[in-house]
């Protein structure tokens, strides 16, 4: 596989919920988040982890990612969810709430000693100190590889207003992009709570896309499909794709530098995104072909 795995759609599954971990193992969203923390009722958190635990143990989630979200190490949960997530090795565990790089270095580190080699550190950027740091809390750890912004808690603790649309989240969103770009971290956008709003699902999904979001978090399996399709490169993206990399090379074989397709100008940069374009497809493709094989 070349590039990053896809992580178009990335679903919440309640640790709570053992039917939905059994279904989960069926849904083709790219990765999961087995939820800890604001999807369990605070009586059910003990039994919560023990669910998670043993379901990473079984296994059986074929090629999707998972993560285990687990509660911050200030509650009175954090410490024992982390303990067990790292025995329990998941492809990463998410951080909620991270708000200075303190927080990353120190699970970091617990993450280094207790976990196998390969676990990852997820971080979510759902505060405003949050965003603020958000250069510190980037470079914190070469352990970290993908962050997720809490759209809605950090609506909330703005006091902003999202009814109508994202435009008062933009510089939110823009300084996540930026900083995750920086360094080298996927990005994940936040949830759409409107299960059966699929139309303005689909809107807030272009909207990410076309900011370079990589993929959603997402709260219902309805919501799986129309994501996938929307961060996939769509089959007008890959005709342009391979047009531009033939003008490119027939240019080249003339012994041009640069060649004009459509009446705009191609150069190298545009052709390596064409590139990049059509390796990520090959990606995607041999995803599907995994999970039709499950
Ligand atoms: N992951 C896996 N399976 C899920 C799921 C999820 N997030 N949400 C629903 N399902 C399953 C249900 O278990 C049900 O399975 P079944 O066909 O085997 O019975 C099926 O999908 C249909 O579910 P539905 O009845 O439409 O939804 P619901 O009313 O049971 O649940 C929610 C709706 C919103 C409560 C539920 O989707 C949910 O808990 N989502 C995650 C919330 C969350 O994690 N929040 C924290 C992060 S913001
Ligand atoms: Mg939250």
């Amino acid at each position: 596989m070349s590039g990053p795995p896809p992580r178009r759609s990335v679903l919440y599954v309640p640790g709570s919920n053992a039917r939905a971990l059994a279904k989960a193992r069926t849904l083709t969203a790219d990765a999961l988040i087995l939820d800890l923390e604001d999807a369990v009722a605070p009586e059910a958190k003990p039994a919560a982890r023990e669910r998670v635990c043993a379901a990473l143990r079984e296994g059986g989630f074929g090629p999707r990612e998972i993560a285990v979200r687990i509660n911050a190490l200030d509650t009175e949960w954090g410490e024992a969810d982390l303990a067990e997530a790292c025995a329990a090795a998941p492809d990463a565990i998410l951080i909620p709430k991270v708000d200075s790089a303190r927080t990353v270095g120190a699970v970091a580190e617990r993450i280094g000693a207790a976990a196998p080699e390969g676990v990852r550190l997820w971080s979510m950027l759902e505060t405003p100190l949050g965003v603020l740091n958000a250069r510190e809390i980037a470079a914190a750890s070469p352990l970290q590889n993908v962050w997720v912004v809490g759209t809605q808690d950090l609506a909330r603790a703005l006091g902003c207003r999202t009814a109508e649309g994202r435009e008062p989240l933009q510089t939110v969103l823009g300084l996540c992009l930026l900083a995750a770009r920086a360094f080298g971290l996927a990005l994940l956008d936040g949830v759409y709570g409107a299960i059966r709003d699929a139309e303005g699902f689909r809107a807030e999904c272009r909207e990410a896309r076309d900011l370079g979001f990589d993929g959603k978090t997402l709260i219902h399996p309805s919501q799986i499909d129309d994501c996938n399709a929307l961060f996939a490169p769509s089959d007008e993206d890959l005709a342009r794709a391979r047009r531009t990399v033939a003008a490119f090379e027939r240019a080249r074989e003339e012994g041009r530098g640069v060649a004009v397709l459509d009446g705009r100008m191609i150069e190298n940069l545009h052709v390596e995104s064409a590139r990049r374009t059509l390796a990520r497809a090959e990606t995607l493709d041999a995803r599907a072909r995994e999970m039709r094989a499950e």
